[in-house]
């Protein structure tokens, strides 16, 4: 679990150095016994079967996770889950996140109808990554993001399961 929450508060200095980072964050980083809580209720949601967690290694050290959650549980949406992706800095660029989605996609199809994400507009890397695993664009929600005094335009997406679905892109 160390790992993991590493790999997570790593964003929090990449925005030190990168502003614009597509991730939704908190205001400050969250302390870590928070964080302990979090992936202990992820892993009850996957006991559940409602949340995967796809995770990136290299060399034994944890470098990016997929996860997607159920958007509510017993509900009229709980065919829908919802995606997060993120790969440590060092490690994009290298095939790494084409893999970990196809694989969270994979894992999905057997808990879920639909995924949906919000990615935000000036993320083109991770946009074409999404259109290429077969995500369509159904919408912008401008100003969705407040940080600090700037607003960031976010797209919002969905991917639906069929027969045909591919998993090997
Ligand atoms: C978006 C992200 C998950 C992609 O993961 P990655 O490991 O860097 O991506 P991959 O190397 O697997 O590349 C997947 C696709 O992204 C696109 N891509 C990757 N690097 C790119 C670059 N430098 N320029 C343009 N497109 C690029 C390509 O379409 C690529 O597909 P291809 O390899 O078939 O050409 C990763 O960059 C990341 O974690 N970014 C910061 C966090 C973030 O923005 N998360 C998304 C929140 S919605």
């Amino acid at each position: 679990m160390n790992d993991l929450i590493d790999n997570y508060l790593s964003y929090y200095e990449e925005l030190k150095e990168n502003p614009d980072l597509g991730l939704v964050l908190y205001k400050s980083p969250p302390k870590y016994i928070d964080e302990v809580s979090w992936f202990s209720n992820l892993y009850s949601e996957v006991l559940k079967k409602d949340a995967i967690a796809v995770v990136a290694e290299e060399n034994g050290k944890v470098v990016g996770m997929c996860d997607i959650h159920r958007l509510r549980p017993n509900s009229e949406l709980s065919h829908i889950g919802n995606l997060g992706i993120a790969i440590r800095k060092e490690y994009r660029g290298k095939g790494i996140g084409k893999k970990l989605i196809l694989k969270a996609l994979e894992e999905g199809k057997n808990l879920f109808e639909i995924i949906q994400l919000e990615v935000f507009s000036n993320n083109k890397i991770a946009i074409s990554l999404y259109e290429k695993v077969g995500f369509i664009t159904y919408g912008i929600f401008p100003n969705r993001i407040k940080r600090k005094d700037k607003y960031y335009d976010v797209i919002l997406m969905y991917y639906k399961y069929t027969e045909n679905s591919n998993f090997n892109k």
